[in-house]
């Protein structure tokens, strides 16, 4: 049995039917191929697997597809701008080194950027707190907090003066 779901995914309307069983990262990794999103664990601890939906991070292992009948969810593919530039918070991960193997980075990112859409004056414990659903097992974190605070303080994906 299927089911057909609506939803719009980065800005796109997408209509599917999918096995009510299928979850959410699998309606976007193997249905959308929207494979930027990662699966570390399925067990709603790594956050590898965070995207938005209806402005709000979730882990999208941890729900159904057909829970997000409706509604609207951006993935990391939709962060960046139409012509390819990164988000801030894409480029202040590269310009911070927040990242080593990148598996957790999509996460971490998507969880920074709504981190920040709620609380952008995070001090650094409130950003460590903020993090607390996404596992590194990389960087130590202390790039990824530094990467945070470099989009915080505007100055990301800017060029660098020449000395
Ligand atoms: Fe979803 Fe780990 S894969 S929390
Ligand atoms: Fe490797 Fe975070 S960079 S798990």
């Amino acid at each position: 049995m299927s089911v057909p779901i609506s939803l719009t995914v980065n800005g796109k309307a997408v209509s599917v039917n999918v096995d009510p069983r299928t979850l959410l990262v699998q309606l976007i990794r193997e249905h959308l191929q929207l494979t930027g999103t990662h699966v570390g664990c399925d067990t709603a601890q790594c956050g590898a697997c965070t995207v938005h939906l209806n402005g709000r991070a979730v882990k999208s292992c941890s729900m159904l597809a057909v829970q997000a009948q409706g509604g609207q969810v951006t993935t990391i593919e939709g962060l960046s701008a139409a012509n390819g530039e990164l988000h801030p918070m894409q480029a202040a991960f590269r310009e911070c080194h927040g990242l080593q193997c990148g598996f957790c980075t999509t996460g971490m990112v998507m969880s920074a950027v709504k981190l920040l859409e709620d609380c952008p004056n995070a001090n650094e414990q409130q950003i460590r707190e903020g993090l607390d659903g996404n596992i590194c097992r990389c960087t130590g974190y202390h790039n990824i907090v530094k990467a945070i605070q470099h989009c915080q303080s505007g100055k990301a994906g800017q060029p660098v003066a020449a000395a």
